[in-house]
């Protein structure tokens, strides 16, 4: 018996297409190989859905994501979309999703490869062994709160915007930074700037009385400022950080240089069960080396990995696939944007979007990498 899944698939705008590409390639193999019958249902998001249908999230998109299994996201947005109002951009088209699937928990791991560790900027002694996880709440807080806009006020102009967040959406928020830290290292750091802020008091509050209920889970406090100032100084120190939305934004990009390239990361955003979850890399639509097979798919593999134990409950294939990204990249194969000549005696091996997909694809099944096979 196969086991059905339906997919949205949204390719969105720049290298959202290619990565795209291999991510159906390796939804392919996985079929083959571990018995899935996976359907995947293509729709415009983003940028090509403003350049078809006037809007970046069109209803009908939103309509068969809620109705999918899981969503896979590539990447959307570009220059040609900068100057439109606001509410016709395609980031909004991206909080729209977010919160027409109700996915208010953002899961941002952040794993240092050892093979990658010269390609970072950080000395290597402070990152080898970091596996930490952002834990981002990513549908209310500033992002959403109203009012906000920009108006005219005693004849100069003011913006603003509202830090929001209800007792109810902490808590639900902290509950899955408490539970999959239960899983890891079993260690919450909370990011707040509860020395300033109110909405980081009860940001603060909610997250402690939430603790009550893990005591087996280490709950540490930190001050957004300082806590991205520890990423860089001892980044191993970290297990799960729980960030609510603008905080979280920032420290995972930040995370992101750990690891090399922002290539490299993968993300999940999980919902209440009501509706699937959303699996995107953390990278954007990268314009500038689109349609150039320069991007690097890995980000969107480890995404597909994620689906897998997230959404559909198996950890084999999950474990399958990040095995196969390990095996691709201690081998010694690269994209342009973890490169890196001839450290440590080895030369490694440049390759291009499609190639390392299919190598990723190769590796699925295969005990042990052939070097040859490319
Ligand atoms: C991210 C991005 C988005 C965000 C943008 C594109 C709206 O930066 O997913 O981190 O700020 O959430
Ligand atoms: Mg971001």
């Amino acid at each position: 018996m196969k086991t059905n899944k339906k997919i949205t698939l949204l390719s969105g705008d720049g290298i959202g297409p290619e990565v795209s590409k291999e991510a159906e390639k390796l939804l392919t193999v996985i079929e083959d190989q571990f018995n899935y019958k996976i359907d995947i249902e293509k729709k415009d998001f983003g940028g090509i859905a403003i350049d078809n249908h006037g809007v970046p999230l069109p209803e009908d998109t939103l309509k068969t994501c809620q109705k999918s299994d899981a969503v896979l996201l590539a990447a959307i947005g570009g220059p040609k979309y900068d100057n439109l109002p606001r509410e016709k951009r395609p980031e909004s088209g991206l909080l729209g999703l977010r919160a027409g699937l109700n996915a208010f928990a953002n899961l941002r791991p952040v794993m240092v490869f050892d093979s990658l560790l010269d390609s970072s900027t950080i000395k290597k002694e402070m990152l080898q062994g970091t596996d930490l996880l952002v834990v981002r709440e990513l549908t209310g807080g500033v992002y959403f709160g109203k009012p906000k806009g920009i108006e005219v006020r005693n004849n100069e102009r003011v913006g603003f915007n509202n830090m929001i967040y209800t007792e109810s959406e902490i808590k639900r928020i902290a509950k899955v930074a408490f539970e999959i830290a239960r899983k890891r290292k079993k260690k919450v750091t909370s990011i707040d700037k509860a020395n300033v802020l109110d909405v980081s008091q009860l940001w603060r509050d909610v997250v402690i009385e939430t603790s009550k209920n893990y005591s087996d889970v280490t709950l540490e406090h930190l001050y957004i400022d300082n806590a991205a100032m520890q990423l860089i100084r001892n980044p191993r120190q970290f297990d799960v950080m729980l960030a609510e939305n603008l905080f979280g934004d920032i420290l995972s990009d930040e995370a992101a240089m750990l690891t090399g390239s922002i290539g490299m990361l993968p993300s999940a955003s999980l919902g209440d069960g009501k509706y699937p979850a959303i699996y995107e890399p953390v990278h954007g639509s990268a314009p500038d080396i689109a349609g150039k097979n320069l991007a690097n798919p890995i980000a969107m593999t480890l995404s597909i990995a994620m689906m897998f134990k997230y959404s559909f409950n198996d950890e084999k294939v999950h474990d399958a696939i990040f095995n196969s990204v390990k095996k691709v990249l201690n081998a010694g194969y690269r994209t342009k944007d973890i490169y890196e000549e001839g450290k440590d005696g080895v030369t490694p091996s440049l390759l291009g979007t499609k190639e390392m997909g299919d190598l990723i694809c190769k590796n699925l099944f295969l005990p042990y990498l052939r070097f040859s096979s490319i």
